[in-house]
């Protein structure tokens, strides 16, 4: 069974950076999962999904619900159908990672046959992997509810603010709170961190692993859209990431 990693934090925090340098330098094969309906992950790691021809899991239950499309499929079960549609259509598979998106699509109206599918399909799915990274924005709920309720790791990226030291609270009541279960719980600072900074971060919720280092090329190579995974190994970003995954005991390439 491989391991199942959280990334979460405030907005902006650079949690979709730090999932994707992770992805850099974890052992394949790898699954990434991204709850954040902004959907930058594929971005960071210059994919561009709907040119793929990929739909997010979303998608799919949308029109499962409204009965659109599919006609060819209308005498299977459910259970089967969503089964067939997510892996026919949702995964995004390369050599270096497969990918899903879980999207942005919510309306009103009742998920809960399909959204139940789902959950039972993601972590039957995430056991062919050695690990499996989950970038989620703050709000825990989806996660819980999509995605998995066990997680190995959760890392929490912090900015340098009081509302981001408060969140870290916040974070594991929510955990509680939506019955997320977590192995390891750790913090990790920002390019917007000093030293003098670091020092505030609160010892008590778990273990500080370090801060990933300010590195112009991060932002250079979103603007370009290339992907994060071709950053040099030297850049600040990827050496902090590399070193903060080696601290949390993970194997890296
Ligand atoms: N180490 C770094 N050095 C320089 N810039 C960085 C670094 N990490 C992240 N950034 C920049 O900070 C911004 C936010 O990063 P990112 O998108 O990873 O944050 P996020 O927490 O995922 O945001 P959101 O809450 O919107 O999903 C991006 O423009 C990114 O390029
Ligand atoms: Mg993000």
């Amino acid at each position: 069974m491989g391991r199942r990693i959280v990334t979460t934090g405030r907005g902006g925090t650079g949690k979709t950076t730090f999932t994707a340098l992770a992805a850099k330098y974890l052992e394949r094969p790898i699954l990434l999962i991204d709850i954040d309906p902004d959907q930058s992950l594929a971005d960071m790691l210059g994919v561009d999904l709907e040119k793929e021809g990929v739909r997010t899991v979303l998608d799919i239950l949308y029109d499962i619900q409204k009965q659109e499309g599919y006609e060819n499929l209308s005498d299977m079960p459910l259970p089967e159908k969503i089964q067939y549609l997510f892996n026919t259509e949702c995964i995004y598979e390369s050599e270096e990672f497969d990918l899903i998106s879980l999207g942005v699509k919510w309306t009103e109206g009742c998920y809960c046959a399909p959204n139940n599918l789902i959950r039972a399909i993601i972590p039957k799915l995430a056991r062919n992997y050695a690990n499996t990274l989950i970038d989620a924005p703050a709000g825990l709920e989806h996660l819980n509810r999509n995605v998995t309720s066990e997680v190995d790791d959760m890392f929490i990226v912090l900015d340098p603010s009081m509302k981001s030291l408060k969140n870290i609270e916040r974070i594991q009541l929510l955990a509680k709170e939506v019955g997320i279960s977590y192995q390891n719980f750790y913090m990790v600072a920002n390019y917007r961190f000093n030293d003098d900074l670091e020092k505030r971060i609160p010892s008590r919720n778990g273990a500080y692993l370090g801060r990933v280092d300010l590195d112009t090329a991060v932002e250079k190579f979103n603007l370009d859209g290339k992907s994060l995974l071709e950053l040099p190994d030297d850049s600040p970003a990827a050496m902090s990431v590399k070193q903060i995954l080696e601290k949390a005991g993970y194997q890296t390439r």
